[in-house]
Order: structure tokens, then sequence, then C-alpha cells
């Protein structure tokens, strides 16, 4: 019996992108810039305020045009629609992924199992909105009667990422008088870090987590609790904790008020709840004015995905240029390089976002996958990035296709010449090198000339836009949720699951009384060893 390959391999537009990459891999980016002086023009597009470059990736029109037909052949339209009308496209835990609905203006209509979802949102951004007023404002007083000044979100993953990221994104906006700190590691040392130098009477904790049964969260949490609880009593708990939750029942039974829980929904994915209640500490910093506006940014992003013919939709082009590195090149990874310190968290942020996503190995359907599905994603900010890896990125024998983001203005009004300057120097000298004609030209000893070749032909998108600004952080990572979605559609995979990480949590919880000394290690006989020299370790004496 043969069975079926997951991957549309049988479709006409992948046969056609087969042709295509013999064809295109024995062109240089040198040879397709001379012979199409208009690709640039073609090939970049502006939308919400983003603009994006696609001229320097290892694809003509003709091959432009494939990779859409591909996108409709796999079915991208009819399975966008699902998602934003509330389908239950995770199938593998029965939900609806739904987080276009926490952007949609107030004015809105959707309902999903009989449920007006847009009025659930509003109101509780709306509870979010007083809560964070208060505590702007002073009006929200701890136990002592002393305004809080600072707020640490506990969370982990997507309880995590998108709040540090978003917070670090936004900082130019946010109230410098308000402290900011998240601790997301099991590691207590974060935690100890935290609050070394804090005030309890001016602390407030954001317990950030879906499931609320998180091992590194509920551990931090009962821990700040305790710091809390002996310096100001056990009633002060109310005044100095807050709840982001789906879990009502744990929320309770942890001790906090419900009326001091804000919720969210089952159809919110972990890796894209920031714009939920989960983005509380981010509101708090930036007010919920601002809140909004970067709900704007990724409702029109959202829009843009939806109703935007796919040659010339942003999500949609990243996503199929991923599918035609992934699996027409067999690149292995791809690497996003912000030029703004600012968004010194976001390749984290994508990580989970693209890795957790598009990590899978079975199809939706759970058969195993006929080829590859999501690259490893990793990053760093430039011009920092320059100045470690970019050498393998230059002269490495691996080509990795690369986003590079950058903005005309600094969010504190001043121009970005030498920044920017970097980011453009980065794609050109990617995309084209230096020949080694060129390189002999400037009178190199010949011996040094093959390390001074740069070989060129290595693609990089280019976004850019004017401001780092809550509406253009909206836009960027909707972007990029909606590209991972494109990417999981062709692939045919479930990107809302996330079943690998698993495995690993169940056997902390087991191995965890084995290094108290409580139970014999009973594994195989790496972690048994293992344990035991933990042990033996703690006996040590120095
Ligand atoms: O372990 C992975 C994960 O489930 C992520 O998907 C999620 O973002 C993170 O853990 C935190 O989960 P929670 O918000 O339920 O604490």
């Amino acid at each position: 019996m043969t069975t079926e390959p997951s991957l549309p391999t049988g479709l006409a537009a992948w046969k056609a992108l087969e042709t295509h990459h013999e064809r295109i891999a024995k062109h240089h980016l040198r040879d397709l810039f001379a012979n199409d002086p208009d690709r640039t023009q073609r090939m970049t597009f502006d939308a919400v305020g983003l603009t994006a470059d696609f001229s320097k990736h290892l694809v003509d029109s003709q091959i432009l045009t494939s990779l859409v037909e591909l996108a409709h052949q796999a079915g991208l339209a009819e399975r966008i629609e699902a998602m934003f009308e509330g389908a239950r496209i995770n199938v593998s835990e029965d939900r609806s992924v739904l987080h276009t609905a926490l952007r949609l203006p107030r004015d809105a209509t959707l309902v999903v199992d009989g449920v007006d979802v847009v009025a659930e949102v509003h109101e509780t951004l709306d509870r979010l909105a007083s809560f964070a007023d208060e505590i702007r404002s002073g009006a929200w007083k701890g136990a002592t009667g002393r305004p809080i000044r600072n707020t640490i979100n506990i969370g982990i993953g997507g309880s995590d990422l998108g709040p540090v990221m978003a917070h670090e994104a936004l900082l130019a906006y946010s109230r410098r008088d308000l402290h900011f700190r998240f601790v997301s590691n099991v590691d207590t040392t974060d935690l100890q870090e935290a609050i070394g130098d804090l005030d309890p009477a001016e602390t407030l904790f954001v317990v950030a987590s879906k499931t609320f049964a998180t091992l590194e969260t509920m551990t931090n949490a009962a821990a700040a609790r305790d710091w809390v609880v002996r310096a100001l009593g056990s009633d002060s708990v109310a005044k100095h904790f807050v709840a982001v939750s789906t879990n009502e029942e744990r929320v309770k039974a942890f001790g906090i008020d419900p009326d001091h829980m804000f919720g969210f929904w089952d159809w919110v994915g972990g890796r894209y709840s920031m714009d939920s209640a989960i983005g509380l500490s981010i509101m708090i910093a930036i007010g919920p004015e601002r809140f909004r506006e970067m709900l704007a940014g990724f409702h029109a992003m959202d829009e843009h995905f939806r109703s935007t013919p796919f040659e010339q939709n942003l999500p949609v082009l990243m996503g199929m240029l991923s599918v035609w590195y992934r699996n027409f090149f067999g690149v292995q990874s791809a690497a996003v390089i912000p030029y703004a310190q600012y968004l010194n968290r976001f390749p984290a942020y994508l990580q989970q976002l693209t890795m957790e996503s598009n990590g899978k190995r079975v199809t939706a359907g759970g058969s195993p996958v006929s080829g590859d599905t999501g690259p490893v994603f990793w990053g760093e900010p430039g011009t920092n990035g320059q100045h470690s890896f970019f050498q393998l990125l230059h002269q490495g024998t691996t080509a990795i296709p690369v986003d590079l983001i950058g903005f005309a203005m600094s969010p504190q009004g001043e121009r970005q010449d030498l920044l920017m300057a970097n980011m453009l120097a980065q794609a050109r000298a990617l995309a084209f090198g230096k020949t080694a004609e060129e390189v002999q030209a400037e009178g190199t000893d010949p011996a040094i000339v093959p390390h001074r070749v740069m070989p060129g032909n290595r693609p990089t998108t280019v976004i850019m836009a004017r401001v780092l600004d809550p509406y253009r952080l909206g836009t960027l990572v909707a972007l990029y949720e909606h590209s991972v979605f494109t990417q999981g559609t062709v692939w045919g995979i479930d990107s809302f699951d996330q079943w690998g990480v698993e495995l690993g949590k169940t056997l902390a919880v087991q191995i965890a009384p084995m290094l108290k000394g409580e139970q014999e290690p009973a594994f195989d006989t790496s972690t048994n060893s293992l344990i035991e020299r933990y042990l033996a370790l703690q006996k040590e004496t120095s």
C-alpha cells in the first residue's frame, strides 16, 4: 500500500517550482538584478505602514507567481476564512484559533458557538484598562496604603515572551517612574534578582498563565507570595497579586480573588496571546490608549492578510518564501535581525511563535509529514549580530535567509542614518558579495584573495517602517503570525498545538524527588548516573 505524501508535492504549482528551482539555482542574484532592472520595483510592497523588499530573494516573477499558485492550490484562502470565522482548525486540541478576534474593533461582530466573542473581548479590555489606569494613577494602593511602583510579570513561554518583548519594544512610550520586571525561569535566581532591591509594599505581581498549572510559573508565584506575606501579612495578597488566566478554579485555589483575575479564552494560543489580558503589564507600562493603538496595528495586518490578493499580501509572500527555501533549497534555518535595540527580545519572541507552531512531524490528520516543516529560527539585534555570527552568514557554507527590520526614525525622534546604513550595507553585501576579481583589483595578496571573496547570493527580506511605535509593533507581530500560518497551511500541520513540550515536563516532575534523594533513580543508566552525580556534587565542599 502506498501512502499519499503529506506535503502537496503532487500539485501543479509544486511541480512547477521544482523546475523553477533547477533553473534559478544556476543564477546569482547579480544576474537576476542585471537582467531585470524593474525587479525591485515589482517586488517591493507597502502595506499598513510597512515596506517589504523581496527583490533580494532567489526568485523571479514566474517563481513568485508559482508560489502564489501553490498557496491557492494548498487551500490557503479557505483556511484563512476558516481561522477568522472561528472554525476549530486546531484539530488536535479541538479548538478555534481566534487571536485575530482579540483585536477586532468594538463595533465588529463575531459569534462563535453562540457567543459574541467581540463583546467578551472588549469587556475584558475595559476591565484591564480601568485596572491599568488605577495602577498608573496611584489610585490602587498596596496593603500599607502606598501606590504600586513595581510590576512583576510572572509567566513563561507565551505568558512571558510577548509581554517582555513588547515592554522593551515600547519603552519609549512607557511610564519611566514605574518599573517592570519579568520573571520566567524556575531557576530561583530569576525571581531573587527581580525582587532583591524592591519593597513588597510597592510591588504588584501579575501571575500570567493560561493554564495556571505551569510548574515554573506556579513555583515562582508561590515564592513571590511568600515574600509578600512575610513582609506584609497574609491579608496583603489581594492587593499585591492579580492573575491572568483561563482557569478560574486554579486562580482561586492559589488565593487570588477572581475579581482580580483577567480572563481570556481557550481559542487564544499561548504564543498568540500578548494582545489578550496576558498583555496586562504592557498596558500598565504604555497605558490603555497606546495598547489599543497596538491592537489597531494587529487588526490592520489581519485585514491585509484576509483581503489582499496573495500577489501583494505581505504575510503570504513571506510565508511562501519560507516554504520555497525550506522545501526546495533545503535550508535549515532562518534568521531575523532587527536594527532596533528596542526589539532586543523580538527574535526570542519569534522563536516560540515560529518553532512551537511549525516544528511538527505529523500532519493535522496525524500521519508523518513527507518532507521538511518549520526551520530553526534565531536572531539578534543589528548591529551587534554583525560582530558575531554575520561571518557565517556571509562566508559560511550554508545559506541562511535573513529578515532585516529597520526604522527611518528612532522613537526619540532622531534620524537613524548610521544604524540604517549598516542594515542596508548588510543586505547588499549578502546579496551581491565581492568577486575574486574585485578583491584582486584592490591589490590584495593573491594568497589572501580566497579568504576575502564574498560569495553573495544570500537572500534577505528588508522590512522598513517609519518608527517603532505600538501600531507598527502590532503590524509586525501579526505579519509573522500570519506568515507562520501560511507555512503551516502548505505543510498541512496543526500550527496551534505543542505536544512536543509535554514529555520533558512530565519527566521533570518524576525526576525532582530523585534529586532530593527521596526516591531512587529509576531511569536509563545515563539519567540515573547524572542524578547520582548531581547528589554527589552537592556533597563536595567547595
Ligand atoms: O510549555 C509550552 C507552553 O504550554 C507554551 O505553549 C505556553 O506559552 C507556555 O507553556 C506557558 O503556558 P501557561 O500560560 O499555561 O503557563
